[in-house]
């Protein structure tokens, strides 16, 4: 049923969802935007890529230098407190992003895709600052369900992530709610976008010189 209603949305809404897109080369910064109206180019691959102690990820996963240790932080302190956070999926190149997109395409349709995944050069997995987390069960799609969830809710934003796509923002993320995906901003970022409960969007809009 919710998936009914966001796709309705997606076709109700007269949205700008990729339209006029926006090309990044080489960014650096922890904040600036992938979505569907900015994408990355087929070549960009993080300089600064690390993997993550795999005490704290499923198999081998990679992030951008920053973000893995502020992640890893975050993991060992909510550990320590009885929280099992694992990432089970990280970095992604642009063409297995395109491999997912067109895997959903198959499987589900173009609608349901488009609010589900990115296509290739709009996720921001490829740009080494997204994660996806689980429990132990490493089943994200329940995350939302687990203990683990309400500890990452109150607690992502000190370590520098966000809850990337929040219910309710379908509007302007172009994306359904995702419990499980959050994206490094830095610290001070992420605690004024928690703090207002703002979007990456709505900050960068707000932000705009
Ligand atoms: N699921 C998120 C939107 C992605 O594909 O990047
Ligand atoms: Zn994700």
């Amino acid at each position: 049923m919710e998936k009914i209603i966001y796709i309705l949305l997606l076709i109700i809404l007269e949205n700008d969802f990729y339209k006029d897109v926006n090309t990044l080369y080489n960014p650096t910064s922890y904040d600036y935007l992938v979505n569907k109206n900015n994408k990355l180019t087929s070549d960009y691959i993080p300089d600064d890529l690390e993997i993550i102690n795999v005490k704290y990820s499923c198999e081998n996963k990679y992030l951008r230098k920053e973000a893995r240790i502020n992640f890893e932080n975050m993991a060992k302190d909510a550990k320590k407190k009885g929280f099992n956070i694992v990432a089970v999926s990280t970095y992604r190149s642009y063409e297995y992003q395109e491999k997912l997109y067109n895997n959903y395409v198959l499987d589900k349709g173009f609608y349901y895709a488009d609010i589900a995944s990115a296509r290739a050069g709009h996720s921001e997995h490829q740009t080494g600052l997204a994660i996806d987390v689980a429990n132990e069960s490493l089943d994200y799609d329940n995350f939302e369900s687990t203990k683990e969830f309400d500890w990452m809710k109150k607690n992502a934003y000190k370590y520098g992530f966000i809850l990337r796509y929040p219910k309710g923002k379908f509007h302007i993320t172009g994306f359904k709610y995702e419990p499980w995906h959050y994206r490094y901003v830095g610290i001070d970022i992420a605690t004024y976008i928690y703090k207002n409960k703002l979007t990456l969007e709505e900050y960068k809009s707000l932000n705009k010189k």
